[in-house]
């Protein structure tokens, strides 16, 4: 059930992809993941070196033998490497998927498609997933302006853009932003994408890394607490409301300059808030479903649940509307 071009295209049981997630999605989580169906997704800009990212493709290769991806960020301002240097490695490594971000993939295709690695594109807008389409990706992910991570300058939600997306595309579509449950993954299917693209749910699960402070504050977190920062940047980037984020909201509205905003936004800090619990520490990207996550369960559970209580919508649907 819930076969589609996604689940054909990367070999995975069910269309449920655990998006990319800086600093949380190590091999432990990405591997859970996959073993339970889906698909987990490596954070390369994790990784301070080179070594280290490819210990951590083979940790999570000897715990699954499931397929799994990696996060290729191409914001120049994400990066500690060279786009080049990260795609060998993923080459040595026999890396099968990679899961692109940040800027058009476009210059890296040849080299990604000669090594036979599989390309889903995250985009936040129509035109660049129409561009992603036209430089030979294999699936685009669209999110909408709730997700965690990166939502893009048009502040446009997911109902809108999956459809859109679908429509304006020939290659199979994700839907991210927003899904957590049964409920929104069958939405996201009724909007004609073949899979979803989710992050913020597997942060409060059994498996990720987040320090158990932080699971603790978002699963107590409204809808309506999380921001934008880093509009000015160019990248704006959707956090929980903590003391940093208010500070690098208020320099985004003076024009301050990278240097300053680093002060507040910059990795270390966002790995003492995420990693030591000090939720005052730095920026933490989460997304506007945090307000609809109210337990911390294990991987398993999640995907679990939307599987079998996707089923049952789909009966429900069937029996009351089809008729
Ligand atoms: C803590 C965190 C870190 C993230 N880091 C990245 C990243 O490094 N690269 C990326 O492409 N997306 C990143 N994302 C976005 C997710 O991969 C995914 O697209 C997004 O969370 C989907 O929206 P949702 O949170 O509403 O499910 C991050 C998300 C979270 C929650």
């Amino acid at each position: 059930m819930f076969k589609t071009r996604i689940t054909e295209l990367f070999g995975i049981k069910y269309p449920i992809i655990a998006g990319g997630m800086h600093l949380l999605s190590r091999a432990e989580l990405v591997a859970t993941v996959s073993n339970a169906g889906g698909m987990g997704i490596l954070a390369s800009t994790t990784f301070e070196t080179k070594e280290e990212l490819r210990e951590e493709i083979r940790k999570t290769r000897s715990l699954t033998n499931k397929p799994f991806g990696v996060n290729l960020n191409l914001f120049p301002m994400m990066r500690q490497r060279s786009i080049k240097e990260d795609i060998d490695l993923f080459v040595d490594e026999d890396v099968e998927v990679v899961e692109s971000s940040g800027a058009s993939p476009e210059p890296y295709m040849p080299l990604l498609k000669e090594a036979g690695i599989k390309v889903i594109h995250k985009v936040p807008a129509v035109r660049f997933a129409r561009k992603a389409e036209s430089v030979g990706v294999d699936a685009v992910a669209i999110v909408g302006f709730e997700c965690a991570g990166h939502p893009g300058m048009d502040g446009v939600t997911s109902l809108i853009l999956v459809p859109l997306t679908v429509d304006a595309l020939e290659i199979p579509v994700v839907a991210g932003g927003g899904f957590c449950d049964a409920r929104s993954f069958v939405a996201a299917l009724a909007l004609g994408a073949e899979g979803v693209v989710i992050g913020t749910r597997f942060v409060a699960t059994h498996e990720c890394v987040a320090h158990p402070e932080i699971k603790g504050l978002l699963i107590k977190a409204r809808e309506t607490d999380t921001t934008l920062i880093d509009r000015s940047l160019g990248l704006p980037m959707r956090v929980i409301k903590n003391k940093p984020a208010e500070k690098a909201r208020e320099m985004d509205k003076r024009g301050a300059s990278l240097g300053e905003l680093m002060t507040v936004i910059s990795g270390a800090l966002g790995r003492k808030a995420w990693i030591e619990g000090d939720i005052d520490a730095g920026v933490v990207s989460i997304g506007m479903v945090v307000g609809r996550i109210h337990e911390i369960v294990s991987v398993k559970e999640v995907i679990d649940s939307i599987i079998e209580e996707a089923k049952d919508i789909c009966k429900r649907l069937d029996l009351t509307l089809v008729s």
